[in-house]
C-alpha cells in the first residue's frame, strides 16, 4: 500500500500576495490536520516587514481567534521582542503549521497540545515557502525545534544551533533564500521552565532575539 501523500501545494495560489495565500490557506486540506482545527491559522502582519517569526503551530486560543500568538505564548515573545530592541508591531508572525493539533483531555473539555509530526511539517512548508517568497525578509527567526527543522531540515538540534545566525536556505527553488536565519527557543518553552529555571530561560530567548535585531540594524 502506498501512504498517502500529505502535501499543501496543490492548495497554494501561483500569484497573487499575502491575501491570496490567506484566502487559499483558509481551504488548505494537505493533511488530515485541518479536520479537527477550528480554522487555518495563517501569519499576521504585513508583506513589507523586515523580519519573519515561525512559530510551531497554533495553540488553543490561537485556534479560536484565527490569529498566531495571542495566547499566553504570544504574550511572553512580545515582551522578549520588546526587550530585545524589535519592534512587535513591524514583525510577520506566522507558524510552521497552520492548523492546531491536539488530543482531547480524558475528562473535561481541555484540549491538549501534541507536536506535529515531521510528516505534517513537510507538508505545510509550502505556506511557509510563499509567505517568504512574498515577505522576503531580512531576517528570520525559527522559534523552536519545529520551525527549525521545517527551515533547516529535520537534523536541526535547537540546543546546538541557537543564538547563531545563518544563510536563510531557500525553501522551494525560486526565492527565499535571501537574508539570514536565527534559531531561538520557543516562548513557550519559558512558560514550561521550573521557577529555578525560568528567569535563565527568558534571558536566553532575548538574548538569542538580540542575534537578530542586530542584523536588522
Ligand atoms: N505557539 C506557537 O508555536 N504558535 C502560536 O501561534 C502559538 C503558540
Ligand atoms: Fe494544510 Fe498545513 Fe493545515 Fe495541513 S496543517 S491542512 S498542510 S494548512
Amino acid at each position: 500500500m502506498v501512504a498517502e501523500q500529505y502535501d499543501a501545494t496543490p492548495y497554494v495560489p501561483e500569484r497573487g500576495g499575502l491575501q491570496a495565500l490567506r484566502e487559499g490557506a483558509a481551504g488548505c486540506e494537505g493533511c488530515p490536520l485541518y479536520r479537527a482545527a477550528t480554522q487555518t491559522v495563517f501569519g499576521d502582519g504585513r508583506a513589507s516587514a523586515r523580519v519573519v517569526l515561525v512559530g510551531e503551530q497554533p495553540g488553543d486560543q490561537e485556534d479560536r481567534q484565527g490569529r498566531p500568538f495571542v495566547g499566553p505564548a504570544g504574550g511572553v515573545l512580545t515582551r522578549a521582542l520588546d526587550e530585545a530592541g524589535i519592534d512587535p508591531a513591524g514583525a510577520y508572525v506566522t507558524n510552521a503549521v497552520k492548523h492546531f493539533k491536539f488530543e482531547q483531555a480524558a475528562r473535561g473539555k481541555r484540549r491538549i497540545h501534541k507536536a506535529p509530526s515531521l510528516r505534517e511539517v513537510g507538508a505545510c512548508r509550502p505556506w511557509l515557502a510563499a509567505e517568504l517568497r512574498v515577505i522576503d525578509p531580512e531576517v528570520v527567526v525559527a522559534l523552536g525545534a519545529t520551525a527549525g527543522k521545517s527551515l533547516l531540515g529535520s537534523s536541526f538540534r535547537v540546543g546546538e544551533q541557537r543564538g547563531v545566525a545563518v544563510p536563510m536556505p531557500s525553501l522551494d527553488g525560486d526565492g527565499g533564500g535571501h537574508g539570514m536565519l536565527v534559531p531561538t527557543i520557543h516562548p513557550s518553552a519559558v512558560l514550561r521552565a521550573d521557577d529555578a529555571e525560568r528567569a535563565a530561560a527568558y534571558a536566553g530567548l532575548v538574548s538569542d532575539l538580540k542575534v537578530a535585531a542586530r542584523l536588522l540594524k
